[in-house]
């Protein structure tokens, strides 16, 4: 008997994990496929609108809310389009950059999108 309640444990801590990663945040993938094609509207502005639109509007550079953000991004020299990594808006993202809200699989979206062309569309 009590081997079984053990498995019915084992069953019920499973499931409650299970159910914990169904509610998780699903906006960012926890793993970025290196091949997907990142697309701003859709990707990255969702990030910035969530994470970082409600501390910069146009007082706190970048402004990062949609309609702003693209040329407050490339106006503002954040990204570096020959050296990603190096970019301002990427660097920052990283978890000691200091605007790691969104998390490290958020920066390597964002990483990916600057290493693609960093396009508006
Ligand atoms: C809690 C408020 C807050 C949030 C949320 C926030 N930021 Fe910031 N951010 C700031 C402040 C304050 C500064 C400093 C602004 C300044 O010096 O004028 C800043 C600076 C920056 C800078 C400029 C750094 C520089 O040296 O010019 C970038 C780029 C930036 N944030 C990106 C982001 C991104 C991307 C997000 C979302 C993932 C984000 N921030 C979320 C408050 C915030």
């Amino acid at each position: 008997m009590q081997k079984r309640s053990l498995i019915l444990f084992f069953i019920g801590v499973v499931g409650v994990f299970f159910l914990y990663s169904c509610t998780y945040n699903t906006l960012v993938p926890e793993k970025i496929n290196p091949d997907q094609k990142v697309v701003f509207a859709t990707d990255i502005q969702p990030i910035f609108t969530q994470y970082c639109a409600g501390c910069h509007p146009s007082q706190h550079v970048p402004d990062l809310r949609e309609g702003k953000s693209y040329s407050s991004l490339i106006n503002g020299n954040y990204i570096n389009k020959s050296a990603p990594n190096q970019s301002l808006l990427y660097r920052v993202m990283t978890p000691n950059g200091g605007m790691s809200f969104a998390g490290v699989s958020a920066a390597q979206l964002v990483l990916l999108w600057i290493q693609q062309g960093a396009n508006e569309k």
